[in-house]
């Protein structure tokens, strides 16, 4: 049977998500944890694999090599880059590259150097079936019960789900010049976060399916770290216990 890695950077984004899993496995590879077990009778994988690129690289490798995962999803928090893309929306990624890449002049900015590729496609299918569970969670009011579970905390207007570019860096983006970064290098980003497009260049070289889907937390400016905090304590765990089954369900 086919198995599934779930990884996200933070416990908190996806440990609802392991309440559901069952006849968890404990292990701790490379300094990090993996559990191993069924969501849905679905054999998975939930990897907890810390913030940043190089985190996250090394996560997949794991996954693949030691758990030989077939598929890999990220999930986890982003923050709003394109105009429409607001707090408690869901992005679902088509292409993922890295804002903060580059060689040049040895070679084109922003490219993978000696891989010759700046964008990465995520898997079509997998990514829809995570846009349909997003899109059947958003539409059961998820907004009224975050407000309610949070005791107003956190108000959401009208989530939605979006598809396209997300830029990965290794950098919380909270500043008008790091934003300026992520959109000279990336004009048509929906949102940025830190891991994204580093799972996506290890499951391109081997050869692996994988998909990102990401709640926006934060725009991204002078209050996100903020607006992150009371996101990922408050709306992270609603989120990815509501959206993630669908997909192994699907
Ligand atoms: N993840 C959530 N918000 C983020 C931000 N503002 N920058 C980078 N990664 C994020």
């Amino acid at each position: 049977m086919p198995t599934l890695a779930i990884l996200a950077a933070m416990p908190d984004e996806i440990q609802a998500l392991l309440a559901a899993m069952t006849g968890p496995r404990r292990h701790l590879i490379g300094r990090r944890e993996f559990h191993e077990g069924a969501i849905e009778g679905v054999d998975c994988v939930i990897a907890m694999a810390r913030i940043g690129k190089a985190a996250a690289a090394a996560t997949t490798v794991t996954l693949i090599r030691e758990f030989d995962a077939d598929a890999v999803l990220v999930a986890g928090l982003a923050g709003g880059v394109h105009a429409e893309v607001r707090v408690g929306d869901v992005v679902v990624a088509d292409t993922l590259m890295q804002y903060d890449l580059d060689a040049s002049p040895i070679f084109p900015p922003y490219e993978v150097p000696l891989l010759g590729m700046t964008r990465f496609g995520a898997c079509p299918e997998l990514s829809g079936m995570l846009r349909r569970s997003a899109d059947r969670f958003l539409a059961q009011d998820a907004a009224g019960a975050i407000a309610a579970a949070s005791e107003g905390r956190l108000r959401l207007d009208a989530p939605r789900t979006h598809r396209g570019l997300i830029a990965t860096g290794d950098r919380f983006v909270k500043c008008e010049q790091t934003m300026a970064a992520v959109r000279a290098a990336a004009p048509d980003a929906l949102c940025v976060e830190m891991e994204g497009a580093a799972v996506a260049q290890v499951c391109h070289e081997f050869e692996r399916p994988f998909a990102v889907i990401r709640t926006i937390s934060d725009r991204a400016d002078t209050t996100a770290d903020a607006d992150f905090s009371v996101f990922l304590t408050q709306g992270a765990g609603a989120y990815a216990s509501g959206i993630l089954p669908g997909v192994v369900r699907d």
